[in-house]
Order: structure tokens, then C-alpha cells, then sequence
């Protein structure tokens, strides 16, 4: 990505000239176009009615599913449009009919909305839990991974890009195993959608859940899943209502012959729209031009960070991604914050509780998460550096 093409995006992008967003992990900042299609949808709904505006736009909200099913490659009928991720990995995970001694394979790096989702459903009916732990550079260990795959393994559960730790998990070599001894695949790619290219067929996932607001730059309260077509009349149902049925008698009903059967009919059309404008968004751009700006981007300041005194870096692995994390001596991760907020820098706090195996055994209670996008620059890394050096000296 050029210069001019960075400078293209910051113009039209208002916050960018607001503020140095290096929180782009908790929530970008949307490109003008997507506040605007909210905006202007919403305005709509409040003069012409909710149900009129809807009719007028039902082209555009049908577009959504293609262009999520484009930036996945997957099919429209394989995709749910959710509010989150949380709600698109609970549907997937609990959807799993887990019977007792059945295990879930997952790694260091899951989500807290994840580890919880296994423990509630271990209290319920007594599966078990397997990390694989990483190796000792902090790499995802795929033969430990074999290792741990028993006759009762049902599930692999893997998280694509950790909230709180710099590195990348190898989904794809985690998909072949996968699908080598035919078990079930689930992954976050909360925090890859709209970071790296995602390919479903590549990947080898059978479901997969992602949130609009962090690299996707949609809205908040906005996400989708994908469930592969031969595995969707394997899931549970969890909620129901006319939308998600094909057919329904006094009696009996069908469901719906698709993934919308893991939706239901209400909710924001505006924020849908809005999605679909930030996905067609990135698409415009390129997912591998974004990737590869993201990483210069994070390479640069993990190499700044180290070469501060009394900062220290916290990432491992071989693979690193655009959320960097790193600690500095003798300040609080949230005073580190609130200090740079003064200097109308935003990074964030990466607690335990969001990847907490990972994070009891690194010994942190918390980091400062400082997590960058295509559209941050390199005057705005400077800025942050010399902020921490001068905190840390
Ligand atoms: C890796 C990962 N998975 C899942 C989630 C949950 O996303 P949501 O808040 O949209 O449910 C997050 C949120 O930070 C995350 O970082």
C-alpha cells in the first residue's frame, strides 16, 4: 500500500484525523462511507417506516450475505448474520450434540467467551477439555496436537488470532489435521477477519466466527458465522422463530435449508448494511494488501518497542499479527493507558480473563495492547514511541 492510498483512507476516514487509534483490536474506526450508510438507513426507517425502508433495500441487505461469503470464499447460503462473535461461536459450539467423555481439543490462545462456553457445557455433560500447549518459542505445536487426538475427540476449537498476544495460529495446518480424522473444526477468526485473508476451503473449518467492529472496520454490534453446508442439519438449534423455519403446520415444522436457519428475524438492518459497505470496503483494497501493511506496521513498532528502555515486548511465535502487546516497567497497563489517552493516543488493556491459559502461564495479569491497522502510519508509531520513552525513562 502506497502512501497516497494511506492517506486516501485517512481522508475518509473522520476519526482518523481525531485521534492516533491503536485500538483497532477493541474496535476500528469505521471509513466514512459505513457511518453513513447507517446514518442514512436509519433516517430512512424513522420517516418512511421500518418495514418500507426494509422492502426498498432488500437487494442491498441480501447483498450482505455475498459479500461476507466473497471475503470467506464460502457459499451465501453457508452464512448467518449475528451481532457477534460471541453469539456466532455459541451457536456453532453449543449447537455440537457433546455427549459425556467426549473431548474438545483446543489451545493456549481461546477467548474467555470460549473457555467458558467448554467449562459450562463439561458441568453439563461431562466432556473433556485438552490445550495443546504451545512450544517454547510460543508456536502453535501440531504435534502435540496429533498427539492429543483420541477415538473420543469431537471437536477441534481454535482461536485464529488471540485477543491478547501477538501471534498467528496456523489454521490451515490445524484444518488438515482436522479433517484427516474427520473431526469438527470451529474458529474464531474474530480478530482476522479484515486483517488477513480468510479462505474457508483453504482453512478447512467447519464453522467459523467473526465479529464487524474490530479489523472488519464495520459497526458495532455486528458479526457473522459460516457453517459448512454439510454440517449445518448436524447443529442443534438453539433459537427459533418464523425466519429461520421453511415451513411450519400445527404440528410439526422444517427448517430453513440454509445457515439462516441460525438467525432470527429481528435485528438492525442499518448496522447490517453497514457491514456490508466495511466488508466491500476491504475487498476493494485487497485482503493481502492489508495484511502486508498490517505486518510492516507491527514489525516497526515491536522493533521500536525493544529498543526502549523498560519496555518489554511480550509476543511470541514465528507468526505475528497486528495486535502488538507488550509491558512497561513499573507502570500499570491501565495507567499506561490513561497516560497516553491524554495524549489522544488509544491502545487498550489486555486483561488475563480474555485469553487466560495463555496468560497465567506467561505470568501477566494484564498488557498494554497496542494493536495497529492499514490506515495507522508510521508518524502516529513515533508518536506513541516517544510517548513510552518518555514515561518509561
Ligand atoms: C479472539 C476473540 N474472539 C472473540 C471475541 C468476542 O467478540 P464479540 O465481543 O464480538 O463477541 C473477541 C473480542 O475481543 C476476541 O478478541
Amino acid at each position: 500500500m502506497d502512501q497516497h492510498e494511506i492517506l486516501q483512507h485517512r481522508a475518509a476516514t473522520k476519526g482518523a484525523a481525531e485521534t492516533i487509534h491503536f485500538n483497532n483490536a477493541g474496535s476500528s474506526l469505521p471509513p466514512d462511507i459505513v457511518l453513513d450508510t447507517v446514518i442514512d438507513y436509519l433516517r430512512e426507517e424513522a420517516l418512511k417506516g421500518g418495514y418500507e425502508t426494509e422492502a426498498r433495500h432488500t437487494q442491498q441487505l441480501e447483498q450482505v450475505y455475498a459479500s461476507i461469503a466473497r471475503l470467506i470464499n464460502a457459499g451465501t447460503d453457508e452464512v448467518a448474520i449475528v451481532e457477534n462473535a460471541s453469539t456466532a461461536w455459541h451457536l456453532a459450539f453449543n449447537g455440537i450434540d457433546f455427549k459425556k467423555d467426549d473431548e474438545v481439543i483446543t489451545s493456549e490462545m481461546e477467548y474467555v467467551t470460549n473457555l467458558i462456553g467448554f467449562l459450562n457445557i463439561q458441568k453439563l455433560h461431562g466432556i473433556r477439555i485438552k490445550v495443546v500447549p504451545n512450544d517454547a518459542e510460543g508456536n502453535f505445536d501440531l504435534v502435540a496436537l496429533e498427539q492429543a487426538i483420541s477415538p473420543r475427540t469431537r471437536l477441534l476449537a481454535i482461536t485464529h488470532i488471540p485477543s491478547t498476544a501477538g501471534n498467528i495460529l496456523p489454521v490451515a495446518e490445524i484444518g488438515r489435521i482436522a479433517r484427516s480424522h474427520g473431526i469438527l473444526y470451529l474458529l474464531d477468526a474474530c480478530q482476522s477477519a479484515g486483517q488477513l485473508p480468510l479462505d474457508v476451503e483453504a482453512i478447512g473449518c467447519d464453522m467459523l466466527s467473526v465479529t464487524g467492529r474490530k479489523y472488519l472496520r464495520a459497526p458495532r454490534g455486528t458479526g457473522f458465522l459460516y457453517v459448512r453446508k454439510e454440517v449445518q442439519d448436524r447443529l442443534k438449534l438453539l433459537f427459533l422463530d418464523g425466519h429461520s423455519i421453511a415451513w411450519v403446520g400445527e404440528n410439526d415444522f422444517k427448517v430453513r435449508d440454509n445457515a439462516r436457519r441460525f438467525e432470527l428475524y429481528e435485528k438492525n438492518r442499518a448496522l447490517v448494511l453497514g457491514l456490508g459497505t466495511a466488508i466491500d470496503y476491504a475487498l476493494d483494497i485487497g485482503l493481502d494488501k492489508i495484511a502486508r501493511r498490517i505486518q510492516q506496521l507491527a514489525t516497526q513498532l515491536r522493533t521500536k518497542l525493544k529498543g526502549i528502555n523498560g519496555v518489554t515486548v511480550n509476543d511470541h511465535g514465528q507468526h505475528l499479527s497486528g495486535i502488538v502487546t507488550f509491558s512497561v516497567e513499573g507502570i500499570t497497563a491501565a495507567a499506561v493507558k490513561a497516560a497516553l489517552a491524554e495524549k489522544k493516543i488509544n491502545v487498550s488493556v489486555g486483561n488475563a480473563v480474555s485469553t487466560l491459559v495463555y496468560m497465567n502461564r506467561h505470568h501477566l495479569t494484564s498488557v498494554v495492547r497496542s494493536s495497529v491497522h492499514y490506515y495507522n502510519t508510521e508518524e502516529e508509531l513515533d508518536s506513541l514511541c516517544a510517548a513510552l520513552a518518555a514515561m518509561a525513562s
